[in-house]
């Protein structure tokens, strides 16, 4: 089974994955995938109560992928070697914590799955570079131009997008666009969008569970199991 979350930003926003509040997870297993929309946070500052939380992800009977949001610690996540796994790329955090690298499309139950993290801290003008900032959270051109390959390959044809922003014109029509500016990153995904055979677009970033269109969506702490070329939400409010 796969789900689907959003943020979980390290310890502050795992409370979704306890017993009580995601009791489905007694019956998971390795071959059961939680998908994280973006700001995994893990990757932070190597303290303490960061392995702590990490180990207790770990301990977790599905395997954990995530997509890099904007609130990663891009230097940490640099030492991880990338592999091939399902198709796309890799790095293997543990043995059940793997990162998706932005562009690559998986294969993963069946379900052909784009993978494309980065975003734009709306408040990087507060923030210390190499501390909490990382240019890198804006994907280049080059792993633009690596995703519009991968989808080429696969014939512009996938299941389900993962990514941490949404196209251009859903943050203009939702009137998001004062605190979310539109950058080349949401230009790439409104090309990716325009181009692309979809069932399911599922973001993170905007701290909110909501459906935008008949296919895009915001997950913030519900969890959504797909079901067939769609959804239901298994933990949290709907997505409306
Ligand atoms: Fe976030």
């Amino acid at each position: 089974m796969i789900f689907i979350t959003g943020d979980v930003h390290g310890e502050y926003d795992l409370r979704k994955f306890g017993k009580d509040e995601f009791p489905a997870q007694s019956g998971l297993t390795r071959k059961d995938y939680m998908i994280i929309c973006g700001d995994f946070g893990f990757l932070w500052d190597e303290s303490r109560t960061e392995r702590y939380w990490l180990k207790w992800l770990e301990r977790k009977p599905w395997t954990t992928l995530w997509i890099d949001g904007n609130h990663e610690n891009y230097s940490l996540l640099g030492r991880y070697r990338i592999e091939d796994w399902k198709g796309g790329k890799i790095q293997k955090i543990t043995d059940s914590i793997y990162h998706l690298c932005r562009g690559s499309v998986f294969t993963i139950d069946d379900k052909k799955i784009f993978a494309f993290g980065g975003a734009e801290s709306h408040d990087k003008q507060f923030r210390i570079p190499g501390v909490s900032y990382w240019p890198q959270e804006m994907p280049s051109l080059r792993e633009m131009t690596l995703g519009a390959e991968n989808l080429e390959k696969n014939d512009w044809k996938v299941d389900i997008v993962i990514s941490h922003s949404l196209p251009t014109f859903i943050l203009k029509e939702l009137e998001m666009t004062d605190i979310y500016k539109p950058n080349r990153l949401t230009d790439f995904f409104q090309k990716v969008n325009h181009n692309l055979d979809f069932d399911l677009w599922f973001s993170g970033h905007y701290h909110r569970n909501m459906q935008c269109t008949h296919k895009h969506y915001m997950i913030f702490d519900s969890i959504a199991k797909i079901t067939g070329n769609t959804f239901e939400i298994v933990e949290g409010e709907e997505l409306d």
